[in-house]
C-alpha cells in the first residue's frame, strides 16, 4: 500500500463561521479527510488568536464555538487527527528551536508584518513598530512549528497563507541543512472556490466586508439577510442575467445542476427578484438546517466537545513526542 500522506490545517479561532467558510473551506476538508490516502491533521489555532485578542472571554468562548462548528459540520473525529495547538506543548518548544535557526530579514519580509509597518508609515507615526508585537511578528514561526511538528506533506489553505508555507519550506530546509533530516518541506494546497462565492453586497464574502451570511442563523434572520442581497433595478417579467448574480451564485454553491438549470431558464422568463430571493432563502434554509441542529445539540455537551479534543490531542502526542525527541537530541539538547 502506498503511504498516507500527512494533510494538515489550522483553523483561526476568531469570528463567526459563515457561507463561505462553509463550502469553501469546512467541507472541502471534511471531504478531503475521508480520503483514503490522506492522514487528517485538523487543529485549532488557539495561541495564533491571541495576536489579535487580548479578550479571554473572548479567546475562550470563540475556541469553543469554532470546535463545535466543525464538529456539527461533520467532522468525523475518528478520521481526523482534531486538536487544539494549546494541548501540544511541543509545538511551543519547537517554535523556539526554529526561530533560533531562522534569520530575522525573513521575518522582517512577512506580509502581515509589512502591511502594519506601512499602516504606521502612511499615518506619520515617528514610530514604525508602534502596535506590533513580537507575536504578529514571530507568527510565521509558530505557524511553521504547527506543521513541521507533525510533518505535514501537503497544508491546504488560502491565498493569503501562502507565503507562511514558502516560509515553513525554507526553515525546514535550513534545519535539515544543520541537523540533519528531520523535517519535510511541506506543499500549500492552494483552494480555488474560496474567492468565488459573493456575499451580500456581491464582493467575496468576508468578515472584513461584513457581508457575510453566518451558518447557525434562526430561520428569521437568515431570511432578513437573503432579502438584504444587492441585486439590480430590473422589473418583474425583465429577463435578467444569472451570470455575475449574487443570489444565483449564492444558490450555485448548494444546488445540483439540474435546479440551476430550472432557476437560469426563470431568470430569462423574467422572475421577480422577491421570488428569486425566495427561492435561495429555502434551498439555504434546507442546506444549513441540518449543520444547524446538530450545533445546537452539540454546544448543550460542552463535555462531549472537550473529550474529542482530549483524545484528537492524545493521537497528536504520538506523533509528536518521538519527533520533538530526535529533535532535541539533534539540536545537542540531551541527557549527559
Ligand atoms: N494562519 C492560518 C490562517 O490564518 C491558520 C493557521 C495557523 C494554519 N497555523 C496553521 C494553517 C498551520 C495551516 C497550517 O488561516
Amino acid at each position: 500500500m502506498e503511504k498516507k500522506q500527512t494533510v494538515l490545517t489550522g483553523i483561526t479561532t476568531s469570528g463567526t463561521p459563515h457561507l463561505g467558510n462553509l463550502v469553501g473551506a469546512i467541507l472541502p476538508a471534511i471531504e478531503a479527510s475521508s480520503e483514503e490516502q490522506n492522514k487528517s491533521f485538523l487543529f485549532l489555532a488557539d495561541y495564533h488568536s491571541l495576536i489579535k485578542n487580548t479578550d479571554s472571554e473572548l479567546t475562550h468562548s470563540s475556541s469553543f464555538e469554532i470546535a463545535a462548528c466543525w464538529l456539527a459540520c461533520g467532522l468525523d473525529p475518528k478520521e481526523v487527527v482534531f486538536y487544539r495547538q494549546s494541548d501540544i506543548s511541543h509545538i511551543f518548544e519547537l517554535a523556539w528551536i526554529l526561530g533560533c535557526m531562522t534569520s530575522k530579514g525573513l521575518l522582517n519580509r512577512a506580509h502581515a508584518y509589512k502591511a502594519a509597518l506601512a499602516e504606521n508609515e502612511n499615518t506619520g507615526s515617528s514610530d514604525l513598530d508602534k502596535g506590533i508585537t513580537m507575536g504578529l511578528y514571530n507568527y510565521p514561526i509558530l505557524m511553521a512549528a504547527d506543521i513541521l511538528m507533525f510533518n505535514a506533506d501537503i497544508v491546504p489553505v488560502g491565498q493569503d497563507q501562502k507565503q507562511h508555507i514558502e516560509m515553513t519550506r525554507d526553515i525546514a530546509l535550513r534545519f535539515n541543512h544543520h541537523y540533519g533530516e528531520l523535517l519535510t518541506p511541506p506543499e500549500a494546497q492552494i483552494s480555488e472556490i474560496t474567492g468565488i462565492l459573493p456575499g451580500l453586497d456581491g464582493r467575496k464574502m468576508s468578515k472584513s466586508y461584513n457581508n457575510t451570511i453566518p451558518i447557525f442563523l434562526d430561520e428569521k434572520k437568515l431570511k432578513k439577510s437573503v432579502m438584504k442581497i444587492k441585486t439590480n433595478s430590473l422589473e418583474p417579467g425583465e429577463p435578467k442575467d444569472s451570470s455575475n448574480c449574487t443570489v444565483f451564485s449564492l444558490y450555485k454553491a448548494i444546488s445540483s445542476e439540474s435546479d440551476l438549470n430550472e432557476l437560469k431558464s426563470q431568470y430569462d422568463n423574467g422572475i421577480a427578484w422577491g421570488k428569486a430571493k425566495t427561492i435561495l432563502f429555502d434551498r439555504l434554509n434546507e442546506f444549513l438546517k441540518p449543520y444547524k441542529n446538530e450545533y445546537d445539540r452539540i454546544i448543550e455537551d460542552r463535555g462531549y466537545v472537550e473529550q474529542v479534543l482530549i483524545d484528537g490531542a492524545n493521537k497528536a502526542k504520538e506523533v509528536s513526542t518521538p519527533l520533538i525527541k530526535k529533535i532535541r537530541s539533534a539540536v545537542g539538547i540531551r541527557g549527559f
